[in-house]
C-alpha cells in the first residue's frame, strides 16, 4: 500500500498548495474533503499522518466544517494549519477569538521552542505568512506554546507527547513562509516517518501494477487530443495492457498546422495502437453559418461525441473508457460540500452515453507531475512540454463563422508565432500562446497597392494553472519580427495586434 499523508480540506484556497509541498518532498499526499476521513482504516489506506487545512470560515460560523478531533488524536500525527489549528484548539477547550482586524502578510517568529521536533533546525526570526481573521487566545490544558510572533502569541502549539498533535496559525505551504517547507518536512519525515520514496518512477511502477490488476484482459478505449495529459495516460496504459488499449484521435479540422499528421506519427512512434479519424467535413458542415460562441462549442462537443462513439463501437468488447483527467480537474473547493468532480470538458458526457467504466490513471497528479511521468516514460520532449490547446481548437480563435479558408489563414499565422517562440527560446517561458482571427478588416498599403484585409491578435500568457493569467511581456524585437513575418507571408492579413488583457477579467481564449 502506498504510504501517504492525508490533507483534510476545509475549503482554503491554499489546500492544493499543501498537497504540492508534501509531494515536492517525494511523499505522496492526497487531499480529501474534511468529512470523508476513513476513521479506523488508516493502516489499510497507508495513511501515516494527517494535515488539517485552512478554511474561509470561522469556527463560530453556524455552518463551519467540523471534525471529531479527539477521534483523530493519538492514532497518527496531526498538524492543523490556520483554521485547522483553530479548530483543534477550540474543540479541545482552548479559546479562539475574532481578531480586531484580519492579520494578513509576513511576520517573524520571535519565540521558538527549540526542543519541539516541528521546529527542528528552524531559527528564531524565521519568516511566516499569516492570513487569518480569528486568533487563538488560549490553548487547551496540557498543550504548550511552541512559537510566537510579536503580535500572535500562539503562532504554533503542540499537544501532550502521546497525542501527537500540532497546530500552526500561519501558512507553511505559502511561498512567503520561508521556513515552511522545512517545517512540513519536519512533520512529514521526522514526525510521521515518511520514507520519501514517491517519484515519477515509483508512480509508474505502482500505477502500471494497479492498472494490470484492475483491467485484467479487458479492452480499453482512450480519446487522444494531442495534449500532454491524454498522451501520458495513453503511454501509461499501453505499458500496462499493450494492444488491448485502442486510442482514437479525432481531427475536427481545426487543429494547428500539420498537427494531425505529426501528432499521429508521434503516437505511432510510441507504439500506441491509434486510429486517426478525419471528420473535418462533418464539423465544417455543421458549423456553417454559426457565429455564436456557445453554439459553436456545443456543435463541436456534440459532433465529437458522435464521431468518437461511432469509432468506439467498432471496437468489440471494450469495457473501459480511459481519460487524461488530472488532479486540478478533480479537486474543486465545492467537493467539501459533497458536489464532486467536474467532468472533463472535452469528453464530458461520453461515459454515460457509452456505458463504459471510467479509468483515469492520472487523476491524482498535478500538471507538472504528469509531465515528469511523461519524461520518465521516455516520451519525446516536444509532446510533453506542449502548450495547452482548447478542445474546440482554432474554432474558438476564429471570431464569427468558422470556414476552412479562415482556418487555413489562422494556421499559417499561428505557425509563424509558435515557431518564432521556439526559435527565440521563448516557448517554454509562456504558459500558452496562439493567434486569434478577428472579424474586422482594415486598410493597409503594400507596395503601391491599397489593401483591405483581416486583422489578427497575438495572445501569449504566463500562468501556473490557467485559473489566472497575465499577458506575457515578450521582447519588442521578437514581436516586431513576428508581425512582419505574418503580414508578409500570410495572405489575407495586413494587421497584427497584441492582446494585453490579464485573466481575470479577460479569459485566455477569446470565445
Ligand atoms: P479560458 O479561456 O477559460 O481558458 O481562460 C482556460 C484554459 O482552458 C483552455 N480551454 C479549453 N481546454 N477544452 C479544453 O480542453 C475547452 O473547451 C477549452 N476552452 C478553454 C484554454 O486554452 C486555457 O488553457
Amino acid at each position: 500500500m502506498q504510504e501517504k499523508i492525508v490533507i483534510l480540506d476545509f475549503g482554503s484556497q491554499t489546500t492544493q498548495l499543501i498537497g504540492r509541498r508534501i509531494r515536492e518532498l517525494n511523499i505522496y499526499s492526497e487531499i480529501i474533503p474534511y468529512n470523508k476521513y476513513p476513521f479506523g482504516k488508516e493502516k489499510e489506506e497507508g495513511i501515516i499522518g494527517v494535515i488539517l487545512s485552512g478554511s474561509p470560515l470561522s469556527v463560530y460560523d453556524k455552518d463551519s466544517f467540523k471534525i471529531d478531533i479527539k477521534a483523530l488524536m493519538g492514532t497518527l500525527p496531526v498538524l492543523g494549519i490556520c483554521y485547522g489549528a483553530q479548530l483543534t484548539a477550540y474543540e479541545l477547550g482552548g479559546c479562539v477569538e475574532s481578531a480586531p482586524s484580519r492579520e494578513y502578510g509576513r511576520a517573524n517568529l520571535d519565540f521558538i521552542d527549540k526542543s519541539c521536533p516541528l521546529f527542528k533546525g528552524i531559527d528564531m526570526g524565521a519568516q511566516v505568512w499569516m492570513s487569518h481573521g480569528d486568533t487563538i487566545t488560549s490553548i487547551p490544558d496540557g498543550f504548550k506554546c511552541i512559537a510566537s510572533t510579536p503580535s500572535v502569541k500562539f503562532a504554533a502549539f503542540s499537544g501532550p507527547e502521546e497525542d501527537k498533535i500540532w497546530g500552526v496559525q500561519f501558512h507553511p505551504e505559502v511561498f512567503h513562509s520561508t521556513c515552511g517547507t522545512h517545517l512540513l518536512r519536519n512533520f512529514a519525515v521526522d514526525i510521521c516517518g515518511a520514507s520519501c520514496s514517491w517519484n515519477p518512477e515509483s508512480f509508474i511502477e505502482s500505477t502500471v501494477a494497479e492498472l494490470k490488476e484492475k483491467l485484467g484482459q479487458d479492452r480499453v478505449i482512450l480519446g487522444l487530443s494531442g495534449g500532454v495529459d491524454s498522451s501520458v495516460a495513453a503511454v501509461l496504459l499501453n505499458k500496462a495492457i499493450g494492444d488491448r488499449l485502442t486510442c482514437i484521435f479525432v481531427d475536427h479540422g481545426m487543429l494547428r498546422k500539420d498537427e494531425f499528421s505529426s501528432v499521429l506519427r508521434d503516437y505511432q512512434g510510441l507504439g500506441l495502437n491509434v486510429i486517426g479519424v478525419d471528420a473535418s467535413d462533418k464539423f465544417f458542415a455543421d458549423l456553417a453559418g454559426v457565429t455564436d460562441p456557445e453554439k459553436k462549442r456545443k456543435i463541436i462537443g456534440a459532433d465529437f461525441i458522435e464521431v468518437f462513439d461511432a469509432e468506439a463501437h467498432k471496437i468489440k468488447d471494450a469495457k473501459w473508457l480511459a481519460q487524461g483527467t488530472i488532479y486540478p480537474d478533480c479537486i474543486e473547493s465545492l467537493s467539501i460540500t459533497g458536489t464532486v468532480i467536474k467532468s472533463h470538458h472535452n469528453v464530458g458526457g461520453l461515459p454515460e452515453k457509452m456505458n463504459l467504466k471510467l479509468c483515469e490513471p492520472l487523476r491524482l497528479l498535478f500538471k507538472d507531475e504528469v509531465r515528469a511521468v511523461g519524461r520518465a516514460l521516455g516520451m519525446p520532449e516536444h509532446l510533453i512540454s506542449r502548450h495547452p490547446f482548447p478542445g474546440p481548437g482554432l474554432a474558438v480563435r476564429i471570431l464569427g463563422e468558422v470556414t476552412r479558408e479562415k482556418v487555413g489563414i489562422l494556421q499559417e499565422a499561428d505557425h509563424i508565432f509558435i515557431q518564432g517562440l521556439r526559435d527565440w527560446g521563448l516557448y517554454d517561458k509562456v504558459w500558452q500562446a496562439g493567434v486569434i482571427l478577428l472579424p474586422v478588416q482594415s486598410v493597409g498599403v503594400m507596395g503601391d497597392e491599397r489593401t483591405y484585409e483581416r486583422a489578427v491578435a497575438l495572445r501569449a500568457v504566463t500562468s501556473t494553472d490557467a485559473m489566472t493569467a497575465d499577458w506575457a511581456h515578450l521582447p519588442y524585437d521578437f514581436m516586431s519580427r513576428v508581425s512582419n513575418d505574418i503580414i508578409n507571408k500570410v495572405r489575407g492579413v495586413n494587421r497584427v495586434c497584441y492582446d494585453i488583457s490579464s485573466k481575470p477579467p479577460a479569459t485566455i481564449e477569446w470565445e
